[in-house]
């Protein structure tokens, strides 16, 4: 790639280029690393233009990748150069369409290290890999599921098919403030599957809501105690590298977008192939059987990954996975790591240290406070000097304000908040009686009301367009709420006998 080529030119410019020189030049001391990442700025230059075109600051990663341009470019070509047909079928335009999905499929297995052990299962996103997990895993009253109380809400849905089959669930607890697992409890827990039994354990690789990377050895530890283990993946592959040569989770879940931003509407389930017999898929459709009838009432579902995709795949969109893995091959899965490491660091470091003018700290930060198993995001609430909470979605709206996209409240992942936070059972319960029609964030807005708690945050994430000015805009942008109080920035009040929100008094 020229922009890779150059990247030494380049190099020197961007060096130049920034407006916080000085800071910046302090920066690469304490990171001298970050250097081995500075041909993602000239990628970010050709590839990401559209970010600084617009002073646009994206710290949302972790919602979603950004895409290359080129990885657009390429699909066009390949949409606008030939006729594609519906797969599985023996005409030119069917064949080159399964040629494509059967490419991508190799090429997802090589990016996982897992060709020959694993299957890979296309979805329409992480939440719908999961989803087959949840309705085909063979949970029964015997069985368990044990589930982290770190997990995306994807992942706590699938103790609804548990439940449905009377297994036995329970949650490992996490430990307070770093939210990370509580490895006693767990080892407790993971003592007591039931031997014989379907158990299943299921934690995700990376918090999407602290960052946190939980021990991937895990898995294997799991496993030998009697447990299939589910790996959430979701968070963690656009920053970190996965082999599954390396570690065996029986199934794992990936959302493309988030790695590579485009195209959205696929994602996948890896499934371990001698984990794959113990799914049993609950129907069948078009696509996923070798042979049905009306009359028997009889059908034989197809072998491997054909039994899982149901109807006709996302064919088109599913051609520009194996672009955007290119993409991300030639950007280096290992600097973009590294690259965020750095600027996590960095922000960690600068938040921690903010302070109002009578010295209380601005900024607390959900998890840990060094990148020791953590990887590329940052969840934090600001406080006003005298230490009341300020209200996330217009700390948001500020942000928006400045061209600065972030994302607030609880990220589809409620566990560590609540931890952090101390939301009992009992709190659900009473905001439960008192709104039967709870909202998320009417919860949010009752907790934070009557008991100056929080289970919703600011979060910023970074990925492989982020740069140094991106870390520095938010440090700026956040320094600007020095002194002021919650009526100063503008206040959500809420009506606590209807339980309703009232924005800036309206
Ligand atoms: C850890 C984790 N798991 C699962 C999901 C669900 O992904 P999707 O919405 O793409 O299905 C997400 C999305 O944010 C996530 O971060």
């Amino acid at each position: 790639m020229q922009n890779l080529v150059e990247a030494g030119q380049t190099r020197q410019q961007t060096v130049n280029k920034t407006p916080h020189a000085d800071t910046y030049a302090e920066f690469l001391e304490r990171y001298p690393h970050y250097r081995s990442t500075l041909h993602l700025d000239a990628l970010r230059a050709a590839e990401y233009g559209r970010l600084d075109a617009h002073g646009h600051v994206y710290l949302d990663y972790t919602g979603a990748g950004l895409h290359a341009a080129s990885q657009v470019r390429q699909h066009g070509d390949l949409l606008n150069t030939q006729a594609l047909g519906n797969p599985h079928s023996a005409s030119p335009a069917s064949s080159r369409t399964t040629a494509l999905v059967e490419g991508a499929r190799r090429a997802v297995l090589e990016w996982f290290d897992a060709a020959g052990d694993y299957t890979a299962v296309f979805t329409a996103n992480a939440t719908g890999a999961l989803k087959h997990v949840g309705e085909s895993y063979p949970f029964s009253a015997t069985g368990q599921l044990l589930l982290t109380a770190d997990n995306h809400n994807s992942v706590n849905g699938i103790r609804e098919f548990a439940r449905e089959a009377g297994a036995a669930i329970a949650y490992a607890p996490l430990t307070v403030p770093e939210l990370r697992l509580d490895a006693q409890a767990l080892d407790e827990a993971l003592d007591s599957a039931t031997p014989g039994a379907a158990n299943l354990f299921a934690f995700p690789a990376q918090s999407n809501f602290t960052g946190v990377t939980h021990p991937l050895d895990l898995i294997a530890r799991a496993q030998e105690r009697g447990w299939d283990v589910l790996l959430d993946a979701a968070a963690y592959v656009s920053t970190n590298r996965l082999s599954l040569r390396q570690t065996h989770p029986d199934f794992v879940s990936v959302s493309f977008y988030k790695m590579f931003g485009y195209p959205t509407g696929v994602g996948c389930l890896l499934v371990r192939n001698a984990a794959l017999h113990k799914l049993h898929r609950p129907w069948f459709a078009g696509g996923t059987v070798n042979f049905a009838t009306v009359g028997g009432r009889r059908h034989i579902l197809s072998p491997g990954e054909a039994g899982f995709e149901d109807g006709t795949l996302n064919y088109f969109s599913i051609a520009a996975v194996e672009i955007g893995l290119r993409h991300l091959a030639s950007a280096g899965i290992d600097a973009i790591h590294s690259r965020v490491e750095c600027l996590t660091s960095w922000l960690l470091e600068r938040l921690v240290a903010l302070r109002h003018s009578n010295g209380r700290p601005m900024v607390r930060i959900y998890g840990p406070l060094t990148t020791t198993m953590r990887g590329g995001i940052v969840t934090m609430n600001f406080y006003d000097p005298d230490g009341h909470l300020l209200d996330y979605r217009r700390v948001e709206e500020l942000a928006g304000q400045q061209a600065i996209s972030l994302r607030t409240g609880c990220f589809c992942n409620p566990g560590p908040g609540e931890a952090a936070e101390g939301i009992t059972d009992e709190d659900v319960a009473v905001a439960l009686v008192r709104n039967p029609d709870l909202t998320l964030p009417l919860f949010l807005q009752m907790i934070a009301h009557e008991g100056g708690k929080s289970a919703g945050a600011i979060r910023v994430s970074f990925g492989i367009a982020s740069n140094f000015a991106d870390a520095h805009r938010f440090v700026e942008f956040a320094g600007s709420l020095r002194d002021q109080t919650r009526l100063t920035i503008g206040e959500t009040s809420f009506d606590i006998e209807s339980c309703r929100v009232i924005r800036d008094g309206s």
